[in-house]
C-alpha cells in the first residue's frame, strides 16, 4: 500500500498549463476519485502519477519516494483505461499474463496470480476465451484483471466504465468497490460521472480547468460545496440557483430574489454576510418539500411534471422564478394549481456572486 503525494505540479502544453501549481495528498489505501467535466485535466493528472506525462514543475512521491522522473514500470502502478485494448488473438488467461510473461515470472506464480484475479473479479470460467466471445463489461473485467495480477501498490483508473452501457456500468461500480475492499489498495479513479465519485470515492477532488475545486468526502462535497461550480456540477437534475441579496426584516436577516424572501436565522454561515450583500442561492431539489398543510414557507404554481418511477420531479414558479423540486407518488397536487412548499434553509448554500465562494 502507498500514499500519493503531489506539490506544486504543473503540466504545460506550449504556454497553456493543464494541470496549474496543484497539490494533492492521497492516503494509504484511500479510493481517491478525481471528478471533473471533459477536458479539464483528469487524464493528464493521472497519467503524471502514471510517469506516462511528464511534469513541467513539481514532484511527485510515492510513500515519500520522489517518483517524479520514475519509469512508469517502477513505479509499482495498475492502470485501466476507458479502452480495453485487449489483444484479440490471445485467450483471456494470455492476456492477462502477458505483462508478467514479458517480466519473466514463473509459470507457477503466475497460474496462482491469474487464478486469483479470475476469482475476484469472476470471470474464472471466461480464462479459455478469446475477447470477441466476451461482453463490454466482461473485457473491461479482463483489463482490470490484467492489472490485478501486477503486483501493483497503487491502481490508476482512467474512466474505465465509460464505454458500458448503464446496467453495465451500475454492476461493475460495485465490483470495483468490493474489489477495493478486498485488496486494501491505493486507487486514483478519474470519471465525468458524479454517480460513480460519490458511490465509489472515500474522497472526491473536483476539478476545473486544471485546478482542484474541492477535495472532501462525498458527502461534504455535495452538502457544503466550497463553491458555485462545485455545487452545479454535483446533483441530479442540478441544484437550483437564484441570485438575490441579503436584508435585514424586522431584526432579521433575510435573503431576498425577485420573487420571494426567505428568513436566514438558521442558516450556518462560514463567512460574514452583510445586509446588501449579493448572492447566489444554491438548492437542491430535495431541499424543497411540499407544505404539510400548516405550515407553509412559500406559495408557488406548479408547472410542470416529470415522473421518474420512483419519485417525481417537478417544476414550480415562486413569483416568477422556476425550481425544480421532487415530489413523491403519494403527494396530491394539480399541474397548473397553486402548490405551497417548505424550504429548508439550513440545508441551503450560498455562494459569493463575484467569486462563487460558498459564504
Ligand atoms: N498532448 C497534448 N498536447 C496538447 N494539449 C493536450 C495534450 N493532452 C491533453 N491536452 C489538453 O489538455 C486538456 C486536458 O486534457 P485531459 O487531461 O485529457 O482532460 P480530461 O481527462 O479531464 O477530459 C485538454 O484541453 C486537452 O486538449
Ligand atoms: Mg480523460
Amino acid at each position: 500500500m502507498t500514499s500519493v503525494s503531489i506539490r506544486n505540479l504543473e503540466i504545460r502544453y506550449g504556454q497553456h498549463a493543464v494541470i496549474d501549481k496543484l497539490d494533492l495528498d492521497i492516503r494509504d489505501g484511500e479510493f481517491l476519485v478525481l471528478l471533473g467535466p471533459s477536458g479539464c485535466g483528469k487524464s493528464t493528472l493521472m497519467n503524471a502519477v502514471g510517469g506516462l506525462t511528464d511534469a513541467s514543475a513539481g514532484s511527485i512521491h510515492f510513500d515519500g519516494k520522489d517518483v517524479t522522473w520514475a519509469d512508469p514500470k517502477d513505479r509499482g502502478i495498475g492502470m485501466v483505461f476507458q479502452s480495453y485494448a485487449l489483444y484479440p488473438t490471445m485467450s483471456v488467461r494470455r492476456n492477462m499474463s502477458y505483462g508478467l510473461r514479458i517480466a519473466r515470472v514463473d509459470r507457477a506464480t503466475i497460474d496462482r496470480k491469474i487464478e486469483w484475479a479470475a476469482e475476484v473479479l469472476q470471470i474464472t470460467h471466461l480464462l479459455d476465451r478469446k475477447p470477441a466471445a466476451l461482453s463490454g463489461g466482461q473485457r473491461q473485467r479482463v483489463a482490470i484483471g490484467r492489472a490485478l495480477v501486477r503486483d501493483a501498490d497503487i491502481f490508476l483508473f482512467d474512466e474505465p466504465l465509460s464505454n458500458l452501457d448503464a446496467k453495465l456500468r451500475a454492476e461493475l461500480r460495485l465490483e470495483i468497490k468490493k474489489l477495493h475492499k478486498a485488496i486494501g489498495s491505493t486507487m486514483i479513479y478519474v470519471t465525468h460521472d458524479q454517480i460513480e465519485a460519490l458511490t465509489l470515492a472515500d474522497r472526491i477532488a473536483v476539478m476545473k480547468d486544471g485546478v482542484i475545486q474541492q477535495l472532501d468526502t462525498p458527502l461534504n462535497v455535495y452538502n457544503k460545496p466550497a463553491n458555485a461550480f462545485v455545487g452545479g456540477f454535483l446533483g441530479s437534475p442540478a441544484m437550483n440557483k437564484v441570485e438575490g441579496q441579503f436584508s435585514t426584516r424586522d431584526g432579521t436577516l433575510t435573503f431576498e430574489t425577485g420573487g420571494f424572501a426567505l428568513d436566514m436565522e438558521a442558516y450556518p454561515f462560514e463567512e460574514r454576510v452583510e445586509t446588501g450583500q449579493k448572492a447566489t442561492l444554491g438548492l437542491r431539489p430535495e431541499h424543497i418539500v411540499p407544505a404539510d398543510g400548516t405550515s407553509r414557507q412559500l406559495e408557488g404554481t406548479l408547472s410542470l411534471i416529470e415522473p421518474m418511477g420512483s419519485d417525481i420531479l417537478a417544476w414550480s414558479d415562486f413569483g416568477g422564478i422556476s425550481m425544480a423540486h421532487r415530489l413523491s407518488q403519494e403527494d396530491s397536487y394539480t399541474v397548473g394549481n397553486p402548490f405551497a412548499v417548505n424550504i429548508d434553509t439550513r440545508k441551503a448554500s450560498f455562494f459569493d456572486q463575484a467569486t462563487g465562494k460558498r459564504l
